[in-house]
């Protein structure tokens, strides 16, 4: 489902974001990608996206040769990839609404079915009350399930979360990833860029360990990490200063 082989990712003011990256996540798996501050997290995930393209190396998503995939071809593989961004990215003068729905009517997908398909997913998020209010009117948290909610409302073959819960109080967290691992289990492949301690050690589930643009450790999630554990300490310890 998703394959990265040597990939290399260096931006043009010379930083390396990835070093020789190698991984394999198969149909229907549950992985968290973590590492410090910086480590690569987001640049995996634009780069599964197309976003990005690898300085060098080959990555597979679904199937496809990103290296020698046509502009044309972009859509129909973001179509197949629900995201949900470590900024939302949400459009700030639109509603919730519009917000959720947007990737419903590029499908071309009929107002009703529309409206039912929103409603229900924001339902899912606890967040029915706000169809019609502006993202900019929520909390960040609130904006963080309308960006989840976006990125589910069309059942996604893959889901890639970077950061979801970043804003979340503990409970949140945990409704989130019920949430995550429920459409795990009905077949999507998930990923979750984290660098929340809580989360690795509750759930125990793949985990890629990211230093510096390298993958260094991964692991099935029950073994603890002395690594993982190190690192994500360093990142506390700078965020504070
Ligand atoms: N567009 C860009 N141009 C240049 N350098 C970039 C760009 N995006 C990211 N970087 C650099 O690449 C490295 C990896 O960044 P990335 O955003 O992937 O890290 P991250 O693991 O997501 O970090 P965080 O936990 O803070 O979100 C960092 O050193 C960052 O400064
Ligand atoms: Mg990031």
């Amino acid at each position: 489902m998703i394959q990265l082989y040597h990939v290399y990712k260096r931006y043009p003011n010379g930083i390396e974001a990835l070093s020789d990256v190698n991984l394999r996540i198969g149909e229907g798996e549950f992985v968290f990608l973590t590492g410090a501050s910086g480590a690569g997290k987001t640049t995996l995930v634009k780069i599964l996206l197309a976003y990005e393209r690898p300085t060098s190396g080959q990555v597979l998503v679904s199937g496809r040769n990103l290296g020698v995939l046509r502009a044309s071809s972009v859509p129909f593989l973001r179509r197949n990839i629900g995201v949900v961004w470590q900024d939302f990215k949400l459009l700030n003068s639109r509603t919730v609404f519009d917000n959720v729905a947007i990737s419903l009517e590029i499908l071309g997908l009929r107002p009703k079915e529309i409206a039912r398909r929103v409603s229900q997913i924001l339902d899912v998020v606890g967040l029915e009350k706000y169809v019609q209010a502006r993202p900019l009117q929520l909390s960040g948290g609130e904006q963080q399930r309308v960006a989840i909610a976006r990125a589910l409302v069309n059942e996604p073959a893959i889901l890639l979360a970077d950061e979801p819960t970043g804003n979340l109080d503990p409970d949140l967290s945990v409704e989130i990833m019920n949430l995550l691992l429920d459409l795990q289990q009905k077949g999507t492949t998930v990923m979750v860029a984290t660098h929340d301690r809580f989360l690795l050690e509750r759930y125990k589930k793949r985990t890629l360990l990211l230093n510096r643009g390298f993958l260094v450790e991964d692991t099935s999630g029950l073994e603890t990490s002395f690594n993982a554990a190190s690192l994500l300490d360093d990142d506390e310890e700078e965020r504070k200063r």
